[in-house]
């Protein structure tokens, strides 16, 4: 039977909705799993048409196995695409970069795997009303798993920080939208001490349930590669969860000896969010919360909740923990979006990490690198819009011509081509 154990003091408590313990730690999902082979996932994939066919509950022996399967509430989420790409591989100086594309998942974002763990269980224990502070992946999700399932849905948002294209999800999925006048570390605070209160079931990540479901990226990644390991997990890191989910993954699967190698994580988190690099780098033993100021929305958080469990996961993955600028994080961007695959701002800095952590030395041009891409172009147009039209230092700017209705004014634009500094991108890296 699955029990919780807090993550910083060891204490065992029942799996029921209480996220942190009495010494103030988080507590994570402590399962007692019994046999379990992969080929049980892999005759799971003929299973077309059943929840089998949801790229989490696939998995739903190494994330919630006494689940009531009548409770599961699922769209279905997962089976998202492993992508390869020549200018992205060129770009990270690597022979060979897969990016997992989590953007195409049912609301755009990796977050409907934990959201449909999470709401299920909220589900089975009767609860009615479900809330989340969120940079807007995760109310937009939330929305989405509330309206399917029945359930009152609560959402907090810093006030003009979020995507327009997340903000019209909730707004759409029908959850009431708090607008705070605050970062995404104030209307997280709210959550931790309120929501409760007011009746709401958590459905953050501190929630552990949702940390269970993301696991599944790296289930599914693995599957897709034949369950080879590759060398290294690049992961855009903002509250820290999926850092959390990785770890987890890995240390059970090891565990099970399902597999021999642990990849290393490497979490790459936006220069001006970075508390969990400044910790890394240091001998401080505790996070400092700062003011976060990123252009990557998603990832404007200085108060992650779940640093205590990603450290956990960077240590014991023989990890790394890195920061990206702004700067690097939409030249990445563009050159996924140009790719043809396409992402939102904040998962471009997988790619800007991988590219940093290969000019350094530290990830081999021969490493097999899967990097995940947590968001969907659309998510954000405003960031992308900007950077063609008005980005300053722009690289790879793909800047809308103004021309009157005349072809041979157009075909003169036209012999100028097109994103000339894309040719120059490739091969920056030189060995
Ligand atoms: N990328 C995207 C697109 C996100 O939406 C988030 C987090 C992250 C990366 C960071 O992942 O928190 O697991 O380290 N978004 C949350 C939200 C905070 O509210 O939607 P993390």
């Amino acid at each position: 039977m699955a029990q919780f154990k807090c993550i910083h003091c060891g204490q065992i408590a029942p799996a029921s909705d209480n996220y942190v313990c009495t010494c103030g730690g988080l507590y994570e999902v402590n399962h007692d799993f019994g046999d379990i082979s992969l080929e049980l996932f892999d005759e799971k994939l003929r299973d077309i048409g059943s929840v089998w066919g949801s790229g989490v509950w696939r998995y739903k022996e190494l994330i919630h196995p006494e689940l009531d399967s009548r409770h599961i509430v699922s769209r279905p989420e997962g089976n998202t695409n492993l992508y390869k790409r020549q200018r992205v591989s060129e770009y990270a100086g690597l022979d060979d970069i897969y990016m997992k594309h989590e953007g195409e998942n049912p609301s755009g974002s990796f977050k409907d795997r934990g959201m449909t763990v999470g709401i299920s269980v909220a589900v089975q224990s009767g609860a009615k009303k479900v809330a989340c502070a969120s940079t807007g992946n995760t109310s937009a999700s939330m929305a989405a798993y509330a309206a399917q399932a029945g359930l009152e849905g609560l959402v907090f948002v810093p006030e003009g920080m979020i995507a327009y294209g997340k903000l019209a999800q909730a707004l759409a999925y029908g959850s009431k939208v708090i607008q705070v006048k605050g970062n995404f570390d104030d209307a997280m605070g709210l959550i931790r001490n309120g929501a409760k209160q007011l009746g709401f079931y958590i459905l953050n990540s501190i929630n552990p349930w949702r940390i269970e479901g993301q696991k599944s990226i790296v289930f599914e990644m693995l599957q897709q590669r034949r369950w080879e390991s590759p060398d290294w997990i690049v992961v855009p890191a903002g509250n820290l969860g999926n850092t959390s989910a990785f770890g987890k993954a890995l240390r059970e699967l090891k565990q099970l000896g399902l597999i021999e190698k642990i990849p290393r994580i490497a979490a790459i988190q936006a220069e001006g969010a970075n508390p969990f690099y400044k910790l890394w780098h240091s001998n401080e033993k505790k996070l400092e919360p700062m003011k976060p100021d990123t252009i990557a929305s998603a990832i404007k958080i200085g108060n992650p909740v779940s640093w205590e469990k990603a450290l956990k996961s960077i240590r014991e993955t023989d990890g790394v923990v890195e920061q990206v600028s702004d700067n690097e994080i939409l030249d990445a961007k563009a050159i996924i979006d140009a790719s043809g695959v396409g992402c939102e701002p904040a998962s471009a800095a997988s790619l800007a990490g991988t590219r940093k952590l290969r000019d350094m030395g530290i990830i081999a041009s021969d490493d097999q690198v899967v990097c995940i891409l947590t968001g969907n172009l659309l998510k954000d147009p405003s960031t992308t819009v900007n950077y063609h039209i008005e980005g300053v230092s722009a690289r790879y700017s793909n800047k809308p011509v103004v021309v009157e209705s005349d072809l041979d004014k157009i075909e003169a634009v036209l012999s100028q081509g097109n994103i000339p500094a894309l040719g120059q991108a490739v091969k920056h890296i030189g060995n």
